[in-house]
């Protein structure tokens, strides 16, 4: 059953797809803190506010516009979440899932989805690159907490094989290619907005996570139950809290965010493509 009234998301792609009638992605982006400068590389973009959007949040923090933007990079044909909603905002878990299925509804079966982390080695460095091979979530809560929506999936979805092997190999081709240096590791979610203390960060590195950061992983999960394929990258904006002598903040991620913004965007726009190509 197919129900305007009890599907925020189904409205939500209604209403895109009237204001940008002529676009048809299959790649959906979502772009962490400071990163949004991959949605200006888009062309014949159509950039719609979340505001305009039925069921969208609207994201409160600096650094995140908030605006769904559809067009093409290169010969891909991507939807584009700048700005991205925070469960530290407030917002429910189960907000993100509107955004997510919003792109699956308007066709994208691929999500590419990218964060700003703090490493948890001291070897690290800041401005690199990591690609997401699992995720570890102790935010404390999940958005598929509820009814369940058997029109996305089932109760209980498998998290194994989350991040998508084939997209994987991609990545690391495409990162070979370009010349540019991809680590790889585990990204661990927590609730925020505080940073780490130095002996959290020292126990999540013994837990077997390699970069921490307070996103991404909802928005996994809800892609990972409605069937996308899921590929992640993190850029390393810093050393986790006591691993280097500094005080973090959120300037801190964005000037980060700022350093890899470059190589981010690169990899991005290859990656898209040598999907588009293989599809
Ligand atoms: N911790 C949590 N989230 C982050 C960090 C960090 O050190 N850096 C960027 N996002």
């Amino acid at each position: 059953m197919d129900d305007l009234a009890t599907d925020p998301a189904l409205a939500a792609a209604e209403r895109v797809r009237a204001l940008a009638p002529h676009h048809t992605p299959s790649i959906g982006i979502i772009l962490g803190s400071g990163l949004g400068g991959l949605a200006d590389r888009i062309e014949d973009a159509v950039a719609i506010d979340y505001r305009e959007l039925p069921g969208f949040p609207v994201p409160t923090i600096a650094g995140h516009a908030g605006r769904l933007v559809l067009g093409r990079l290169g010969r891909a044909n991507v939807a584009c979440l700048a700005g991205r909603v925070h469960l530290y905002e407030g917002h429910a878990a189960s907000t993100v899932a509107v955004l997510v299925r919003t792109l699956h509804r308007l066709g994208c079966r691929t999500l590419f989805v990218t964060n700003a982390a703090g490493a948890l080695h001291a070897d690290a460095v800041p401005g690199s690159l990591m690609l997401i091979t699992d995720h570890i979530n102790f935010m404390g809560t999940n958005p598929l907490v509820g009814r369940n929506d058997e029109r996305y999936g089932p109760r209980f979805p498998a998290m194994s094989g989350a991040y998508d092997v084939a997209l994987q190999r991609e990545l690391r081709s495409a990162a070979i290619s370009l010349g540019i240096t991809l680590r790889e590791g585990v990204y661990l979610a927590l609730l925020g907005p505080c940073f780490e203390t130095p002996a959290e960060i020292r126990s999540l590195a013994r837990l077997g996570a390699d970069a921490v950061g307070m996103s991404t992983v909802p928005e996994v999960i809800v892609a990972r139950h409605c069937g996308m394929r899921v590929a992640a990258i993190s850029v390393i904006t810093n050393l986790g809290a006591g691993l280097a002598d500094e005080v973090l903040s959120h300037e801190h991620t964005l000037r980060g965010s700022d350093a890899a913004a470059a190589d981010l965007q690169r990899l991005a726009i290859a990656f898209v493509q040598r999907i588009t190509d293989s599809a």
